[in-house]
């Protein structure tokens, strides 16, 4: 059986990816299997630079094929922040809650109108010996005023997808993996290892 190596220690990511990959053929490693390895710094201006940067890392270190995802949330009012910052918002270390208040401060008295933002998730698959590959997925939808929901993670809350006017945190992960970033790209990517692997 061919193994694939997540590149994630998120372990909403690894268990939202992990489900997605759960037919196919593949043996599906972790990083919990290889405690040793030390990941890079997400330090690249893209999710791109970052995803592929944390597949390269881990497929080097295995000599296994390896998986990695970056994802993000951009609004247009901040002209694309928090970007590839998500995680990381209100500063290193910062939680979801910490993140998610700083949104809604820095969003405070705009219009519904002017609150749309995306997330979008790049997901790079590295197979030993050869160039990475990418495949992205968007989705948009507009911030909320508050938080709703207790489902998901990081800005689930407080991301609304428009067709349903629910937020990502008030639908299940079945539901939400159907539309979303990851979702999308998730879906390429499995196209793509059953072209290549
Ligand atoms: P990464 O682990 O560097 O890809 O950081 C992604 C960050 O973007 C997360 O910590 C969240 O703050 C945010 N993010 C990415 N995807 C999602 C999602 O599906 N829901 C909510 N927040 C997300």
């Amino acid at each position: 059986m061919k193994k694939l190596v997540l590149a994630t220690n998120n372990q909403h990511k690894a268990s939202e990816i992990g489900e997605f990959l759960s037919s196919s053929k593949l043996r599906i490693l972790s990083l919990q299997d290889f405690p040793e390895l030390r990941m890079p710094e997400e330090d690249c201006s893209t999710f791109t630079g970052n995803a592929i940067k944390k597949a390269e890392t881990v497929s080097a270190y295995t000599g296994l094929p390896a998986m990695a995802d970056d994802s993000g949330l951009e609004v247009d009012f901040l002209g694309g922040r928090p970007g590839v910052r998500s995680a990381r918002y209100a500063g290193e270390g910062s939680s979801d809650k910490e993140n998610n208040e700083l949104l809604l401060k820095e969003l405070k008295g705009i219009p519904p109108e002017k609150r749309g933002a995306r997330f979008k998730c790049v997901i790079a698959i590295v197979i030993p010996g050869t160039a990475a590959k990418t495949v992205e997925g968007q989705c948009r939808g507009r911030i909320a005023e508050a938080p709703k929901g207790d489902g998901g993670f990081g800005y689930d809350p407080l991301f609304i997808y428009k067709p349903s006017g629910l937020t990502f945190a008030q639908i299940t992960t079945i539901e939400k993996s159907k539309v979303s970033h990851r979702g999308i790209a998730l879906r390429k990517a499995c196209n793509l290892l059953s072209k290549i692997l």
